[in-house]
């Protein structure tokens, strides 16, 4: 398949000024009548006409590179031809089908198991949930609880593992619970490998992996203040949390302390799974193995579904433990066995590396380059650029970074804003971007970065 015939050949083209006349309209009649809880039109005010690949059309007309993916679902494209078909052939049959077992959703759980690193290929079982990633963490806790009879629970600093209660706990960011009060009890978090920002205040050269030693003295200290918990989760590279890769032997030594300690150990490949980061799971980057996964965005084709996938000996489950209507997305079914074969028949693993390799070395010039870029990082397509007010002092520089995004927007670039001080310029496009779009849109950015800054100095 040629991948420039997946997007719009025209992108990036802005007619005019942003948002367009039309946009405004619907952006304004949103407003009035959704809850004010709405996100993602606030930092990029357009409303949404096609999706093309790695493209975007507006109801204007202007045509955007896509650099967010509809935050990372669309791995394999807007409107991907092939998943399109799939859905159709799907929706002729049955659309809603609980747990009951159709074709498509054994082909489909089989792929699961079957993508597999060797040591689990074939040892897992799957379970879906509800249609979200949050659900998927949900389930993997509880499904902890009932095997361990604990209760507590230790993430990491930087996490984001969704909206609903207990995927609100674990997710780091104070933002989001300081009115969402009480959360749920006995969860603490450890320091993740920051390491531009290592909360030891250690330089990588140094460095003792602080971090990981500390996990591990949280379980071993009885005064540590943490009853031997249920589970850890962690997201072997962080997206939310703005991009973050950690050293390999940070995960190895925290995946080591959980088997030492008998602690069920949850990876979080809800952003990060499905050849993102140029393995099909980026735990696959440290070589461990989790006992629990949890998976979900580009699981089901750009349609929701969610699971998780877990070692054998851990199917406790009783009869009907983690029920609900939603989880038997059989069309998300479909789109996803069509989206799997997508990325093994077109080499998605390896296209990802060469994407982000060619990505990463462009912008890693900004970091010599440019006063405000303090890091760029990232692998495979899951990548970030952390903008600072100084680069000895590292001070987030939160403006700096809305004026990336928004000034990138105006040029025709979607981009989106993660990272602890919402100073981390996110890019997770499409995987199957071209290198000539990808060449585009990255010079927009770097061009951006540098007006942004000379416009300051
Ligand atoms: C790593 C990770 N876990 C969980 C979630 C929650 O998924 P959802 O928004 O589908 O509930 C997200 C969403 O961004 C995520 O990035």
């Amino acid at each position: 398949m040629k991948f420039e015939e997946l997007s719009f050949s025209e992108a990036p083209k802005i007619l005019g000024s942003l948002p367009g006349i039309k946009s405004k309209g619907i952006l304004q009649h949103q407003r009035e009548i959704e809850g004010s809880a709405l996100s993602y039109p606030i930092g990029i005010p357009i409303a949404l006409d096609q999706g093309k690949g790695a493209t975007i059309k507006d109801v204007d007309g202007n045509v955007f590179i896509d650099f967010f993916a509809g935050a990372g679902v669309m791995a394999i494209g807007h409107c991907n031809p092939f998943i399109m078909e799939a859905v159709k052939q799907q929706q002729r049959k049955i659309t809603h089908t609980l747990d009951f077992p159709t074709e498509i959703r054994i082909e489909l759980v089989e792929k699961i198991r079957d993508i597999m690193p060797k040591d689990l290929r074939n040892k897992v079982k799957v379970q879906f949930g509800g249609p979200t990633g949050s659900d998927a963490v949900e389930s993997a806790i509880k499904l902890a609880k009932f095997k361990t009879n604990r209760h507590s629970l230790i993430a990491f600093e930087g996490g984001y593992h969704g909206m609903t209660a207990t995927a609100c706990s674990l997710t780091s960011g104070k933002f989001w619970k300081e009115k969402y009060i009480p959360m749920i009890p006995e969860i603490h978090f450890s320091p993740y490998a920051y390491c531009y920002r290592c909360p030891f205040g250690r330089v990588s050269a140094d460095c003792n992996l602080e971090c990981a030693n500390f996990f591990e003295h949280i379980l071993e200290d009885p005064h540590s203040g943490v009853v031997q918990p249920a589970a850890t989760i962690i997201e072997p590279i962080q997206g939310e949390g703005g991009s973050i890769v950690p050293p390999p032997s940070f995960l190895r030594k925290i995946s080591e302390a959980c088997a030492r300690y008998e602690v069920p150990i949850i990876c979080d490949e809800i952003q990060s799974g499905f050849c993102r980061t140029g393995e099909m799971f980026s735990f696959q980057h440290s070589g461990i193995t989790p006992d629990i996964i949890t998976i979900s965005k580009a699981l089901g084709g750009g349609f929701p579904l969610s699971a998780i996938v877990y070692r054998e000996e851990l199917d406790v489950w009783r009869k009907a433990a983690h029920i609900g209507t939603f989880r038997g997305n059989v069309t998300a079914m479909a789109a996803g066995v069509a989206s799997i074969n997508f990325m093994i028949e077109n080499d998605l693993l390896g296209y990802s590396v060469d994407i982000g390799e060619f990505i990463l070395s462009k912008l890693k010039k900004l970091m010599n380059n440019s006063n405000i870029v303090g890091e760029v990082r990232g692998k495979g397509l899951m990548l970030g650029i952390e903008i600072v007010e100084n680069k000895e002092t590292k001070k987030p520089a939160v403006e700096l970074t809305n004026m990336v995004r928004d000034e990138s927007f105006k040029r025709g670039v979607l981009v989106e804003i993660g990272g602890h001080y919402n100073n981390v310029v996110r890019l997770l496009p499409p995987l199957i971007i071209t290198k000539e779009l990808a060449g585009i849109g990255v010079d927009i950015i770097e061009d951006v970065i540098m007006t942004v800054e000379d416009n300051i100095s």
